[in-house]
């Protein structure tokens, strides 16, 4: 991979060992990619923040790389931590926990990162311009930015995240390419439902059997119903999606022969009956991905009779708390219900709308769950 002088001499360590150490993540990265240079990001979007799933070897090794003194040199966000520091007493969450979990942030915040910990940090100002190339971690995050914002990112590691961060770089290759963002199949999926449950589970069927970047026909998604369906397209490997008429590059997508799959309510029923095991689920966890203003709205208007946890970033929890008037109804924010030790409160099933939260909350956390809709789980 080509170097400017300029990025030599920080590989040298001539701007200390922090800025070493973080382009030298990235050089090798690129090497192993086949990338021919670096380029400048806008934003960065680091992962690897809750102590669940980093864990004390994360924590250490972040504690060792913000004694270095590297500084974030771009506008970076964090992904959720384990605990909403606002009510981790209320809910029950352990304080050895917590205090882990503050050690994490505070090496995150030593380094300049915003503690935003939130999924969807382009509802709360890290919105980069269309065209632009970031360096996001978070899957969910990811393929959002690819796909409906426009911008480029792959989907990054926690680590190659934080030397981006650090350097202001990534490498050139994957999805900054814009050979490489053209759909390679084609989703005909008219007739489809139009909750977001059935967004993500259309994701989900999508994502667990191909690979590539599909191009969907038949469906008029709104944001949000993307948020949810590209979280669930990236638990398989895809990065990136476009929507006939919906999405900004969706015009690219005109033009040559690609593969045609039709996928309708029978495949999506499939996928309901896959990702639930349990009937009557002890709590409902809604926002994953973390939550906008209107899916907040669309909740309160169902007025749960059940316990619901609604997952949202802080600046959002604190617009829309003064609108909770019904006592089943939480909104958290901080953390989710995937990266926060939720088993650890004694939570043995959860329901969701969201494949990703279904699939990773049995997956990671050994949880029962229903996946459906909104309506359906709060009855
Ligand atoms: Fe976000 Fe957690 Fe889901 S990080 S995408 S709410 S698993």
């Amino acid at each position: 991979m080509h170097l400017t002088k300029e990025e030599e001499d920080i590989l040298k360590g001539e701007e200390g060992e922090g800025k070493r150490k973080a382009i030298e993540i990235l050089v090798s990265l690129g090497d192993i990619q086949s990338a021919d240079r670096l380029i400048s990001v806008s934003s960065v979007q680091v992962s690897g923040v809750s102590y669940k799933t980093i864990g004390d070897a994360g924590l250490e090794f972040l504690k060792d790389f913000a004694s270095t003194k590297a500084k974030a040199s771009c506008l970076t966000t964090l992904n959720p931590m384990g605990v909403d520091l606002d009510s981790w007493q209320e809910l029950g969450f352990s304080e050895v926990f917590v205090r882990k979990q503050e050690e994490i942030i505070q090496a995150y915040t030593a380094m300049g990162i915003r503690p935003s910990c939130t999924c969807t940090p382009y509802l709360v100002g890290n919105l980069p311009k269309r065209g632009t190339s970031v360096s996001w971690a978070e899957s969910s995050s990811a393929i959002y930015a690819n796909s409906v914002i426009g911008a480029k990112t792959n989907r990054e590691s926690g680590i190659s995240a934080l030397a981006s961060a650090v350097i202001g770089k990534t490498p050139r290759w994957g999805l900054h390419l814009k050979e490489n963002r053209t759909p390679t199949f084609q989703v005909n999926a008219k007739g489809i439902g139009d909750t977001k449950s059935d967004y993500a589970a259309l994701g989900y069927y999508v994502g667990k059997n191909f690979d590539g970047i599909p191009i969907f026909t038949g469906i008029s998604p709104s944001p949000d119903d993307m948020k949810i369906m590209g979280a669930a397209l990236a638990t398989g490997t895809i990065g990136m999606f476009h929507v006939e008429n919906v999405t900004p590059e969706a015009e690219i997508a005109k033009g040559g022969r690609i593969e045609k799959v039709d996928v309708g309510n029978r495949e999506l029923k499939d996928i309901y009956e896959t990702l639930t095991t349990v009937d009557d689920p002890d709590l409902i966890c809604i926002g994953c991905p973390h939550c906008s203003i209107d899916e907040i709205r669309a909740v309160l208007d169902t007025n749960p009779r059940r316990d619901t946890w609604i997952f949202a970033p802080r600046q959002i929890k604190e617009k829309m708390k003064k609108y909770v008037k019904n006592e089943n109804v939480k909104i958290i924010s901080d953390t989710c219900m995937v990266v926060s030790p939720l088993e650890d409160l004694g939570i043995k099933s959860i329901g969701t709308n969201s494949a990703k939260c279904a699939f990773y909350s049995k997956n990671l956390s050994g949880l029962d769950v229903k996946f459906d809709s909104v309506e359906n789980l709060v009855k």
